[in-house]
């Protein structure tokens, strides 16, 4: 993931989006924060799905500057551990929330094997280009049995329209491929609940109108809205959607027996 546009839209905006907050107030930090998940409610059916409870391990993998991790220990007492390969995205994390961000690739977790008790992966994986490696490397860590609760961009056609640089969306049917292969047993799958509450979505546009103000003039923020107009452009033609799924790692060796309930 080196695109400059994605840089631009993970590093640079994660920075001025943490600046934006401090002035705004902390009330604005996990809504403006939240970039790949969006709604509470899509946060609050992943945390029950999951069964989040006080003092779980919950490592949050791409978890940007860090807005569902914080929602989660805030909401349901988790201790989260993010794991972020951009600095700036890191820093907002850790300046926002004081969550402990390990500065890695979902390729490549620093943590030792079984050692996590859930893990979230939240409008990541359309970005990544070897997704089989991060989703083996979550089943690594987590203990066998534990959660993972996704939320991905899929295709849902071929795209006829521009696709964000660097992304590459699975179909539906890839991604249950993908999961089962990596050793997860999925639980269920949904579309997302409806949207976020405008208590929540003016923090975020308030933020946002801020980073604008500030920024607007730069290049980075040029390529950032850049992905963003083609983001939004592919959602409305319905050439992509989002999925909520929640999966169990099965132990290794387990044999795999399809148990998956789709709405
Ligand atoms: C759309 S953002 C979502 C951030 C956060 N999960 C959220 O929901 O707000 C995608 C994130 O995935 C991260 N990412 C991209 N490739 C990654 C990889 N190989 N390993 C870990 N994180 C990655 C990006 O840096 C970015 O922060």
């Amino acid at each position: 993931m080196t695109a400059l546009a994605m840089v631009a839209e993970f590093d640079d905006v994660a920075g001025w989006t943490a600046d934006a907050v401090e002035q705004l107030g902390r009330r604005h930090a996990i809504p403006a924060t939240c970039r790949g998940s969006a709604s509470p409610a899509a946060l609050a059916w992943l945390a029950e799905a999951c069964e989040l409870a006080l003092g779980m391990r919950l490592l949050d993998v791409g978890a940007g500057a860090g807005g569902p991790a914080a929602w989660a220990a805030e909401r349901f007492g988790v201790q989260p551990i993010l794991v972020e390969p951009m600095p700036a995205a890191g820093r907002a994390a850790s300046r926002l929330f004081g969550l402990p961000v390990l500065a890695a690739d979902g390729r490549r977790i620093p943590l030792r094997t079984g050692s996590v008790d859930a893990a979230w992966c939240l409008g990541v994986l359309c970005t990544v280009r070897d997704k089989a490696a991060v989703l083996g490397e979550i089943h690594r860590v987590l203990r066998p049995g534990a959660s993972l609760g996704l939320l991905v961009v899929v295709a849902r056609g071929p795209q006829l329209l521009p696709v964000p640089e660097g992304n590459h969306f699975p179909t539906r049917r890839e991604l249950l491929s993908l999961l089962a292969g990596a050793g997860f047993e999925v639980v269920e799958q949904i579309d997302p609940p409806t949207g976020a509450p405008l208590s929540w979505s003016r923090r975020a546009e308030q933020v946002a109108a801020v980073v604008a103000t500030r920024h607007r003039a730069d290049p980075a923020y040029a390529l950032a809205a850049h992905q963003g107009e083609r983001f939004t452009r592919l959602f409305a033609s319905g050439q992509i959607a989002v999925r909520l799924i929640h999966a169990v790692s099965r132990p290794a060796g387990h044999p795999f027996k399809p148990r998956m309930e789709e709405r």
